[in-house]
């Protein structure tokens, strides 16, 4: 069931979906209030909740959302096992979350399903416009849990990339009829295994709901095709190199090499191509200046996707002071953001900023390596018993090499779960003293200054009228109501 798109109703941006936590429902929620995509991030999305519960739920927020989780016993479960009114023992003290594997234990089940509902449903609470969610396909075990909770609170977009995310719209036909389903685990040196998904776990008398429209985030022109080729993909984010976060590797690149990847014509988008297929498509990377839509326009797109200019704003998931310290540095143009080759454990570049006392400041070698307690980049692999387990390239050398890994895939790599969860105001403490520091990623920050316009600090609606965004923008694409408001209650005020 593909909803149809006709270009009149679509947002003329996209607020970009940033992990871990960056593009929190604070973010989208603004950019959804002046009738544009605003997208929350899925990435990890359980463990922020965990975390934000652990630390008292302070705005109460999550409390509110659970209010309208359809299954109430669920919604409790979680609080009872997460909510600490108290708030922490000392800093960086959470309680572990268990790791996603092939069959994760129900209550990590119920978890991730609540936090995505909780993440989307308080985006959407009070905003007019649309609003997305956004998944890395690389992260493969969270992913139908995350997807089932932000359908069950009425998500309009999922938005997906690094990765080839062929198999997703038909998972999402399923999970919208709340049909058991298998998501598809690539196994390193051995056959693709199925990790199965049971929706029974919300108990509840659900509707079918609403396909929500499915983007997928290319950077090749042949990978597009070939996703239109398969269907149920109903447009195209086309991301550059300059874009942050992730990037696809430049032609003929190998992560192997160690060198940082740099970009030709020959990487270039063939933007005719992608218009030859007949959907929409947005541009990203770069696109924040107050011509970029037009310019988009010209090219044939409906509209650009922008990251950065959102990331270091007043509504951004990231942790108030280090916002405000790398706003300070870029306006004193003593910034760069790095592409590394190696940094991501994923194998695909990743920018980092070289801001002092974070990860992107230092040498990757300089942090002592933990065993990995997050796993959300960890490959599956076959063993030799014909099991499956798990690695990660940031983790110890010899417990890598111990699972079967080559060493030489660990020099330069970083661990991005504690980076990221750290840059988003959740630090874990380390086993050797002291707490993980944050890692940055972003791409050109050479226009914040714009934004602020004299000021010190700058927000999210700065960065839409800058855009060109009407103020009395009304939303473009319809609103879904959750099951809830279908089936009687309203949203609670
Ligand atoms: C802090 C940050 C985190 C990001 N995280 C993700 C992510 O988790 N998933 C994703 O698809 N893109 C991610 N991106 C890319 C953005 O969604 C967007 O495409 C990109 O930022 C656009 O380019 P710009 O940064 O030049 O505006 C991230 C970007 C930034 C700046």
């Amino acid at each position: 069931m593909v909803s149809d798109l006709s270009t009149t109703t679509l947002p003329k941006l996209i607020q970009g979906g940033m992990g871990i936590a960056i593009s929190s429902w604070k973010l989208a929620r603004a950019v959804a209030s002046r009738g544009q995509l605003g997208v929350v991030s899925g990435t990890a999305i359980d463990r922020v909740i965990a975390c934000r519960l652990q630390e008292g739920d302070q705005d109460g927020s999550i409390r509110q959302a659970a209010e309208s989780f359809p299954d109430q016993g669920l919604a409790a479960r979680v609080l009872q096992r997460w909510f600490k009114p108290e708030g922490l023992d000392r800093p960086g003290a959470y309680k572990p979350v268990p790791l996603f594997s092939i069959s994760p234990p129900k209550s990590l089940l119920e978890l991730a399903t609540f936090a995505s509902f909780c993440e989307v449903w308080l985006a959407k609470h009070k905003a007019s416009g649309p609003v997305g969610i956004n998944l890395l396909e690389k992260i493969q075990a969270p992913t139908l849990p995350i997807l089932y909770g932000a359908l069950l609170a009425g998500v309009d977009t999922v938005l997906m990339g690094a990765g080839i995310p062929r198999d997703i719209p038909g998972l999402m036909d399923q999970l919208c009829q709340h049909e058991p389903c298998d998501l598809r685990l690539t196994v390193e040196n051995g056959e693709d295994v199925a990790i199965p998904f049971d929706p029974s776990i919300v108990e509840a008398d659900l509707p079918t709901l609403e396909r929500p429209k499915f983007l997928a985030i290319i950077s090749s022109h042949v990978l597009a095709m070939s996703l239109a080729r398969s269907g149920g993909v109903d447009g195209f984010v086309v991301e550059g190199p300059i874009a942050g976060g992730h990037n696809a590797g430049p032609r003929g690149w190998k992560v192997e090499s160690g060198e940082d990847p740099t970009y030709g014509p020959k990487d270039e988008v063939n933007l005719d191509r992608i218009k030859a297929l007949g959907l929409p498509f947005w541009l990203a990377g770069g696109k924040d200046a107050s011509s970029s839509i037009a310019e988009a326009e010209e090219l044939g797109a409906q509209g650009i996707q922008v990251g950065t200019a959102f990331a270091f704003c007043s509504e951004s998931g990231m942790e108030p002071t280090l916002r405000r310290r790398a706003i300070a540095y870029a306006l004193a143009e003593d910034l760069e953001t790095r592409t590394e080759g190696r940094g991501s454990p994923t194998g695909y570049p990743f920018k980092t900023l070289n801001l002092n006392g974070t990860e992107g400041g230092r040498d990757a070698s300089e942090r002592e390596r933990q065993a990995c307690n997050h796993g959300y980049l960890r490959t599956a692999y076959q063993k030799p018993d014909g099991t499956i387990g798990w690695r990660c390239a940031a983790e110890p050398e010899a417990d890598y090499a111990r699972k079967g890994g080559d060493p030489a895939d660990c020099a330069g790599r970083r661990c991005l779960c504690n980076g990221l969860l750290a840059t988003a105001g959740f630090p874990h403490a380390m086993k050797s003293g002291g707490i993980e520091y944050p890692l940055v990623t972003s791409g050109i920050m050479r226009d914040l200054p714009r934004f602020l316009s004299g000021k010190s600090d700058y927000s999210a609606d700065d960065v839409l009228d800058e855009l060109g965004i009407e103020k009395s923008a009304k939303p473009e694409l319809p609103i879904r109501l959750t099951h809830e408001v279908q089936n009687g209650p309203a949203y609670r005020a």
